[in-house]
């Protein structure tokens, strides 16, 4: 079991590789060595994530932080982060504990994928689907969904919303601007996990429950 856990990483981690050199363009040879996103995927995929699984304390969050103040890209160890994963710059991007991304998402500098600091549940971070684009600075709170091939736009603020698959959200609050190709101008659906735990469309946030 646990050669194929490492034999399915290094896959995970030439994915990596190639998305280095499918989303900048300034990449040449072997400058991925030189990437910030790499060192942490590296760290990530290998030690943090498979320790955190199995429930070493307090290691994989050290490592975390070394890598945080090596790169400045903070990335719980809980995170899980599917194959082809590219951040560019890297500087100032958090990723919380119970944050799922999908296949071959990209995200810019200072992008966040936190809590609201109002629910107090198993799952607290965003969950992306694959081909998902954050620009720089934008913040995604709550656990919330984000469908296959979205794009959240530079700078752009979405809270306990879902966002759609197959398009563009743009702004704080943020809101739909393209669908499926077609310029649009559409509000963001309230987050399917708030309608559940409130039974409401309402998006008043309670103030019971707060945690990180
Ligand atoms: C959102 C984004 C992905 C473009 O998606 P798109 O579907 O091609 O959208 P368009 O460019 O057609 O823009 C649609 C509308 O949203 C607006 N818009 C685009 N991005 C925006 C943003 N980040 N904030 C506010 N408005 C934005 C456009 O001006 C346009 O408005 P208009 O119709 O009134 O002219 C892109 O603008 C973006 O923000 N990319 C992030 C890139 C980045 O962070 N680079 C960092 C490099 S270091």
């Amino acid at each position: 079991m646990g050669v194929s856990i490492i034999t399915g990483e290094v896959m995970n981690i030439i994915e990596d590789i190639k998305a280095i050199y499918r989303n900048d363009p300034a990449a040449r040879n072997i400058e991925f060595l030189l990437y910030p996103c790499f060192h942490v995927m590296l760290v990530h995929r290998f030690l943090n994530h498979p320790l955190s699984r199995l429930g070493v304390p307090f290691i994989p969050r050290l490592l975390s932080q070394v890598m945080r103040f090596l790169t400045g890209i903070e990335l719980h160890p809980g995170a899980r982060i599917g194959a082809g994963f590219f951040i560019d710059h890297g500087m100032g991007v958090v990723i919380g504990e119970t944050t799922v991304i999908g296949k071959n998402c990209v995200l810019f500098h200072n992008c966040t994928l936190g809590g609201t600091g109002h629910v107090a549940d198993t799952r607290r971070h965003p969950r992306l689907g694959d081909h998902v684009l954050m620009g720089t600075g934008a913040t995604l709170l709550g656990p919330i969904t984000v469908g296959d091939g979205a794009k959240i736009g530079a700078e752009t603020v979405v809270i306990n919303r879902d966002v759609p698959s197959n398009c563009s959200v743009v702004g704080a609050p943020g809101k739909i601007v393209r669908e499926n190709g077609v310029l649009v101008d559409k509000e963001l659906p309230v987050a399917t996990y708030w309608k559940k735990h409130h039974g409401s469309e309402d998006l008043i946030v309670g103030q019971q429950n707060v945690s990180g």
